[in-house]
């Protein structure tokens, strides 16, 4: 099929387009390159454009017979969020509500959209599933779910089919070396953690050992990039041969890790000891967020490969020893 890819030359994006490229499909990378590089855009066509830019998309899509839209572009960090919300809302909502007018206009009628545990705010049970209520604690997890509610109305009018993924936290690096996490100013745990462990001059910050978990740090269901983006290919797989028009899978490892934990394998997989300071929690942070797979596993056919805490880290530290941070 002929795929565009919004926000394809980021993290996830990127290891979703070479998944999509290797089997088969024709990609096209629709990316403002605001918080990725060119150099990601290795599997598909670049177009360097914006999801503010209408009249471009709309070319873009018509030009490239695009058939399927997979829609990772977004502004990501949850702190930043309540910091400058109007932005937030600006670049995932509004940029999102262009992008499914544009679609529905140019009569394109499939789209796999990045959505976020970030849209359950408190879980009202580990591990989460999909029947969670959603009532977000940030703005970032209110624009995410802003997009899946618009998607489902479209869907429910018959103008499109849709799959949100919903991940938890995406970590790790693609197997081969080839892309990974780069983010500029790095604020996820496993990057942090690893250059703790490699550059002397950094020490990280641990937020918070007060939480009522075994060690008092705060849990997280570290999911293998690349598992990320094999589910996405098969949600594309899944959409084609269904009759629904709508529908939500959680992607997660099922499985949660301490800060601490993430901390020793880490020191594990370097044999080199990670510097860490605590610090009071941050604000926003759930104590504790993994995720309940099954439904992905039932109907997607999914099941993460990489996504032991071991092969998170192995990963990440090889993408990072290229010096790629
Ligand atoms: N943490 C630290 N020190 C750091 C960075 C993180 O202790 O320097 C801790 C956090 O407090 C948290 C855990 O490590 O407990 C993971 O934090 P990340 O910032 O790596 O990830 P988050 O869970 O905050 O956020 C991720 C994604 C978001 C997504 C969110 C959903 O990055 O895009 O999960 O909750 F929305």
């Amino acid at each position: 099929m002929n795929i565009l890819v919004t926000g394809g030359a980021g993290y996830i994006g990127s290891i979703t387009c070479k998944e999509l490229v290797q089997r088969g499909h024709r990609v096209f990378i629709y990316d403002n390159l605001f918080n990725s590089q060119e150099k990601n855009a290795k599997w598909g066509q670049l177009i360097v454009g914006d999801l503010l830019d209408k009249n471009l998309l709309t070319k873009t899509l018509q030009e490239n017979r695009i058939e399927a839209v997979f829609h990772f572009a977004a502004l990501i960090e949850v702190g930043e969020s309540s910091k400058d919300p109007l932005r937030f809302h600006l670049n995932n909502v509004v940029g999102t509500y262009n992008l499914l007018e544009v679609m529905v206009q140019s009569h394109v009628k499939h789209i796999v959209f990045s959505s976020s545990c970030a849209t359950y705010g408190n879980a009202e049970q580990i591990p989460i599933n999909e029947s969670n209520s959603q009532n977000p604690v940030s703005v970032y997890g209110d624009t995410k779910l802003y997009g899946e509610k618009m998607i489902h109305h479209l869907a429910q009018k018959g103008d499109l089919q849709g799959v949100v993924l919903r991940y938890f936290n995406a970590a790790g690096a693609d197997p081969s070396g080839e892309a990974g996490e780069c983010h500029d100013p790095e604020t996820h745990l496993l990057p942090l953690v690893i250059r703790a462990a490699r550059d002397p001059h950094f020490t990280l910050k641990v937020f918070g050992n007060d939480y009522a978990t075994k060690d008092g740090t705060c849990i997280r269901d570290y999911t293998h990039v690349s598992d990320l983006a094999v589910a996405h290919a098969q949600a594309l797989d899944w959409m084609l041969q269904s009759q629904k028009s709508f529908e939500a899978f959680n992607l997660g490892s099922g499985e949660g890790s301490s800060v601490f934990e993430v901390i020793a394998a880490v020191e594990k997989c370097t044999g080199l000891k990670v510097k860490y300071t605590i610090y009071p929690r941050r604000e926003g942070d759930a104590e504790i967020l993994v995720a309940d797979i099954r439904k992905a596993q039932e109907h997607l056919g999914w099941s993460p490969q990489l996504s032991s805490l071991e092969t998170v880290v192995r990963t990440a530290h090889q993408w990072h020893l290229k010096d790629n941070y």
